[in-house]
């Protein structure tokens, strides 16, 4: 082995924390790490829809509509439901956006690299989003966003030297499970060669994929070609990518805002890149050089916000202006047939620092609150629901190689360049007596991610398209803190929620908060989080309230966060002074007797009296005549369906959950404060 010399004594002080597992979980919006409804403290299957390389016991079951787990039927399922932004997003006013506050932990460091808090590794964090209209797709189950109902991983057939432009086979993409990337996505990688001028130390890449060359399903990080999902390998490890995905941009936070410019000029969002066509249907050439000098036509394809099918042509497309956005005619990346259309561009995403965090540490940022980044949601000027998967990777590198100057030249096939090699011996007392580095090249610069399960962004109701919009979400599962982690317990989020009247927007003097479908609200709960065997290297068990594995959510209100006993109805500041902008159930005049009354049974009841709901109603949701609550929330939904407040005073408003709440063991508490 290669002894690093003097280079060694710099190698030798950064290299142990580079090796070690490194971990990104998502927990606002809930992030799966590829679980599904799994009744054990492991997911069990890594390999279910993308590559995440976290640890196996992270992740959150998708929810439940209903007090019983969903079975095999998908439908009984509860998909989060947030609203859109309005159409005055874009310009750059307060006016009409939707603030999903977005938590997560990421195992090393990250950002805030001043001399007194020194980072040890580069970073960056990227957040993607893709949505489609919230009906099965037209292509069919090809593409069509789901969670699925098992934890199997899609099928993927592959082509052969005779019919490598055969089209797929019935037994892939199939409808009872997960699926996020369209099948489309990973036939083109796999058919497409891989970028040969990456940097992949001395990893040897799998260098044929059967059809006689090696594609972008091999790479540094995954040199044996695992395939996960229909997650196309080469896309996952580099960002930007180089070629059309189907993700959308939200988000860089990157170790120095000096990079930002080049993440947001090489966004797909904002500039197309190219594809080579054949006319045999399908190309390996994955640039344009030699696709042209081979024949095919390299085409450029455009990323989109969303397709505004009633423009037919250029003129009328360009001449649009709805919701502030930009609409162009152009070929979208989805293309079946390469004819224009037009496309409603997505804004460049935004960058920044990442915030402070620390290495080997699953917590929170500086000062004790979490990592966060605030996403305002996008405007969709066809006014269609849409079905969505919001997704987080993690990018670490190390300062022992460039990462964006070390290229193929510097791969070990030219004998022994490579500047990392494998656990490599090192010389800093005597030639008798080296001392061993942990590397690992094929995670010496390395990708992990998070995705949430399906979740919709719905169009505003009418008549608030001005007003702002701030969620609240519940996060966290079943158990004690060691039997949940690497997730967490249960709370509120944003916990502090606070809103300065007037702050950032001149016309409002109230804002709507909209709590969704599971009170406590916001998270959609799941009747499986058992946390069961196995539990791989962590705790089993799920030490809680109410019945075992069940998630159960409620808000009520408390007048002071020390105390754990809530504030009587007759008592009540919260309820008295909120208005319902929207409900759920539709009917919003309700009284504020019958909206603590939803709120705090999980949506199990509506009306405190006779008077409040119609007779017809009496069985179904009337406190003295529907078969009684319990009193832990066993027999209501995990998934609440969400409601808009209205805050039109200062003050500051206490809310806890009873259910899971429970002093020195955990605590469920928060707060909106309107200033
Ligand atoms: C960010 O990068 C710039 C330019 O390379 C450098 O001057 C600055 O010190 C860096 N900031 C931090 C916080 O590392
Ligand atoms: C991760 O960072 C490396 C540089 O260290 C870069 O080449 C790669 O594209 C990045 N990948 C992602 C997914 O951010
Ligand atoms: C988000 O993080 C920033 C620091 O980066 C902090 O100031 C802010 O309070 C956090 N927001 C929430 C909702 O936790
Ligand atoms: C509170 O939590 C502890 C630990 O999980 C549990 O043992 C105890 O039973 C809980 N209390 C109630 C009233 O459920
Ligand atoms: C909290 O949990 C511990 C065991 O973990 C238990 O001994 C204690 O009684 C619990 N507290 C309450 C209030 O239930």
């Amino acid at each position: 082995m290669v002894s690093f010399a003097c280079k060694a004594c710099v190698v030798f002080l950064t290299v142990f924390i580079c090796n070690t597992v490194a971990d990104i979980y998502l927990h606002v919006p809930r992030g799966s790490n590829n679980r599904l409804n799994e009744k054990s403290a492991t997911r069990k299957n890594p390999n279910r829809l993308f590559d995440s390389q976290n640890n196996n016991r992270g992740g959150y079951n998708v929810g439940d509509a209903t007090e019983s787990p969903f079975g095999t039927d998908e439908g009984k399922q509860y998909r989060m439901k947030y609203f859109q932004s309005g159409p005055w997003k874009t310009l750059r006013q307060a006016k009409g956006q939707s603030y999903l506050t977005i938590e997560w932990t990421n195992q090393h460091g990250c950002g805030g690299n001043e001399d007194s808090s020194p980072q040890k590794q580069n970073c960056a964090l990227v957040m993607q989003y893709m949505c489609q209209d919230d009906v099965d797709s037209p292509t069919g189950i090809t593409d069509t966003l789901r969670n699925g109902v098992n934890t199997k991983k899609q099928d993927y057939t592959k082509p052969n030297r005779n019919n490598a432009d055969s089209d797929r086979s019935n037994a892939d993409a199939k409808s009872d499970r997960g699926l996020h990337e369209p099948w489309s996505w990973y036939n083109k990688c796999y058919l497409r060669e891989r970028n040969k001028g990456l940097f992949v130390a001395d990893q040897k890449l799998e260098s044929d994929n059967g059809l006689g060359y090696s594609s972008a399903i091999y790479t540094r990080q995954n040199p044996n070609g695992n395939r996960y999902g229909y997650e196309c390998p080469e896309e996952r490890d580099y960002f930007p990518y180089w070629h059309p995905t189907p993700w959308k941009d939200i988000a860089v936070l990157a170790e120095n805002a000096s990079m930002c410019d080049h993440y947001t000029r090489k966004s797909f969002n904002v500039q197309p890149y190219g594809e080579c066509v054949e006319d045999k249907g399908w190309s390996s050439y994955n640039n344009k050089a030699a696709c042209e000098s081979n024949g095919g036509t390299w085409k450029l394809l455009y990323n989109y916000l969303e397709k505004a099918t009633d423009k037919t042509n250029k003129a009328s497309c360009e001449r649009t202006t709805t919701g502030g956005l930009t609409y162009k005619w152009a070929v979208p990346y989805d293309t079946d047939d390469y004819q224009p259309e037009c496309l409603v561009l997505a804004d460049a995403p935004e960058c920044a620092e990442a915030p402070w965090s620390r290495s080997n540490h699953l917590g929170n940022g500086r000062d004790g609150v979490p990592l966060n980044y605030t996403w305002v949601l996008p405007h969709f000027p066809s006014g269609n629901a849409k079905r969505c998967v919001f997704r987080f990777r993690y990018n670490i590198s190390t300062d022992d190689y460039d990462p964006y100057g070390t290229d193929h030249t510097q791969n070990n096939e030219f004998p022994q360049k490579s500047p990392i090699q494998q656990n490599p011996y090192v010389y800093v007392m005597s030639k008798q007596s080296p001392l061993r580095l942990a590397i690992n090249t094929a995670q010496y610069g390395r990708i992990f991610q998070d995705r949430s399960h399906v979740f919709k962004l719905m169009p505003r109701p009418s008549g608030l398209t001005q007003d702002r919009i701030f969620n609240v979400n519940v996060r966290g599962k079943r158990g004690n803190i060691v039997q949940v982690y690497p997730a967490v317990e249960y709370d509120f989020a944003p916990n502090n929620l606070e809103v300065k009247k007037g702050e950032r927007c001149n016309l409002l003097i109230h804002f709507l908060c909209l709590s969704h479908r599971d009170i406590c609200p916001c998270v959609p709960g799941s009747n499986t989080h058992n946390n069961g065997n196995p539990a791989g290297d962590g705790q089993a068990g799920s030490a809680g309230e109410g019945k075992a594995g069940t998630d159960r959510n409620n808000m009520v209100e408390l007048s002071d966060r020390g105390t754990n006993f809530p504030t009587p109805f007759e008592k009540s500041k919260l309820w008295q002074d909120v208005s319902v902008a929207w409900i759920y159930h539709g009917k919003t005049d309700i009284s504020a007797k019958d909206l603590a009354i939803n709120l705090a049974s999980s949506g199990y009841y509506r009306c405190a009296d006779d008077q409040s709901c119609p007779e017809s109603e009496h069985t179904d949701y009337l406190v003295s005549t529907k078969t009684k609550m319990n009193n832990l929330l066993d027999n209501a939904s995990p998934s609440y369906e969400g409601v808009l407040l209205r805050f039109q005073k200062k003050g500051v408003y206490n809310y806890m959950c009873s259910r899971n709440n429970n002093f020195t063991n955990r605590s469920q508490k928060a707060a909106i404060i309107v200033k």
